[in-house]
C-alpha cells in the first residue's frame, strides 16, 4: 500500500540535467529550481553531486547549493558521492541521502570515474560504513545496463552482477541507468526478469535517458515487470558527461502526463512541474545566449 502515491518519481534534473550543461549555470538558478521543484509534492530531489570539481566543473558549487535550499518537510535531498571525499562533504552539507554509482561496463566505468568496475566496488566500500555511521540511505546506480557508448551491447547477467555487488554493499535501491537512450522495452524485459530471479522488484529503480524516444515505453515495460520508482528529469534537462551521445532524461512532465492517463498517482501537481519546467528552460536559454 502506498497510500496517495502508487509510484515514486525521483527527480534528477538539478542534478542529471545540469551536469552535462555546457555554460555554468548560476548557484541561484540552481537553488531557485530546487525550491520550485521541492514545493510541487515531489518526495525524491537529487540536488547535485560531490564529484571532483575537474571532472564536473558545473557541480563545483554542490555545498553552496545542498546548504542554501529551503528543506521542506517530507522531501529527501540527495547527492551523489564517488568516493569518501565525496561522503565528508555531502555529510557537511547535510544531504539526506547519498548515491554511489557503478557502470556495467568497464569502458564507461574508466571513463566516467577513472577506475575498473572491482576497483570501484572496493571504493564505495569506505563509503558505505560512513553512510551507516551517519545513518544515510544509499541508492546504487549503474550505468550502461543494456547499451554502452564504447562496448555496445551489455549482457543482463553483467549487470546483474553490479547490481547485486551493490545491494550486498547495503544500497536500499538499485537505479538501472539507460544511460544512452537505446534500450528498447524487449531489453528492458529481459534485464528485470534477470533481476528478478535474484532480487525484489521493490528493490529496483529505472532512469531512462531519453535519446530515442524509447523512454515511455520502456516505462511501461517497467511498470509490466513491478518497478515502482522511476526516474526523470523536469524538462528533459540531462546527459552524462563522459557517455557519448547521451542526451536528456525523460521529462517529468512527460512521465506525470502518462501516469495519470493510466490512473497511477504519484502526488505530484502537474502544473507546478510545467512551471518549473517553463523556469528553467528560460533560465538556460538565456545562458545559452
Ligand atoms: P580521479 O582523478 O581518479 O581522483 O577521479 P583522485 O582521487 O585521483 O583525485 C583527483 C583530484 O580530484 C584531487 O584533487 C582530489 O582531491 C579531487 P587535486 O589533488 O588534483 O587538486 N577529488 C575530489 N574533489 C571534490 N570532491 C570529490 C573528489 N574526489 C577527488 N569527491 C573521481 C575519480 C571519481 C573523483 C572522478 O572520476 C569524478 O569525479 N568522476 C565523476 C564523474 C561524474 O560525475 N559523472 C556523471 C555522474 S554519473 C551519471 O551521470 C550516470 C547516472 O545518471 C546514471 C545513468 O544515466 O546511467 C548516475
Ligand atoms: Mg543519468
Amino acid at each position: 500500500m502506498m497510500g496517495d502515491r502508487d509510484v515514486i518519481i525521483y527527480e534528477v534534473g538539478p542534478r542529471d540535467g545540469l551536469q552535462n550543461e555546457a555554460k555554468f549555470v548560476s548557484t541561484d538558478i540552481k537553488i531557485d529550481l530546487i525550491n520550485m521543484l521541492s514545493r510541487t509534492g515531489l518526495r525524491k530531489i537529487e540536488v547535485t553531486s560531490f564529484v571532483s570539481p575537474k571532472w564536473v566543473p558545473q557541480m563545483a558549487d554542490n555545498a553552496d547549493v545542498m546548504t542554501s535550499i529551503d528543506r521542506v518537510s517530507g522531501v529527501t535531498y540527495a547527492a551523489l558521492t564517488p568516493n569518501v571525499k565525496g561522503i565528508e562533504a555531502a555529510i557537511k552539507a547535510s544531504a539526506d541521502e547519498v548515491a554511489i554509482f557503478a557502470a556495467a561496463s568497464e569502458s564507461l566505468s574508466q571513463r566516467n570515474i577513472n577506475c575498473s568496475i572491482k576497483e570501484s566496488i572496493e571504493r564505495f566500500k569506505p563509503v558505505m560504513e560512513m553512510a551507516a555511521e551517519h545513518k544515510l540511505p544509499v541508492r546504487g546506480y549503474v550505468s550502461c545496463v543494456t547499451h554502452c557508448p564504447y562496448a555496445g551491447e551489455i549482457a543482463a547477467k553483467d549487470v546483474v552482477k553490479v547490481s547485486e555487488e551493490l545491494l550486498n554493499l547495503g544500497c536500499y535501491q538499485i537505479s538501472l541507468g539507460d544511460t544512452i537512450g537505446k534500450a528498447q522495452p524487449k531489453d528492458i524485459e529481459k534485464l528485470l526478469i534477470a533481476h528478478k530471479a535474484v532480487m525484489s522488484s521493490n528493490d529496483l529503480a529505472l532512469h531512462c535517458h531519453d535519446t530515442y524516444s524509447n523512454a515511455l515505453n520502456n516505462i511501461k515495460e517497467g511498470l509490466e515487470q513491478g518497478i515502482r520508482t522511476f526516474d526523470s528529469s523536469v524538462a528533459g534537462l540531462g546527459g552524462c558527461p563522459y557517455a557519448e551521445g547521451a542526451s536528456g532524461n525523460v521529462a517529468t512532465e512527460v512521465v506525470l502526463k502518462m501516469l495519470g492517463e493510466m490512473g497511477i498517482r504519484t502526488g505530484i501537481n502537474l502544473e507546478k512541474i510545467i512551471e518549473t519546467a517553463n523556469f528553467i528552460s528560460k533560465a538556460l536559454t538565456r545562458i545559452q545566449d
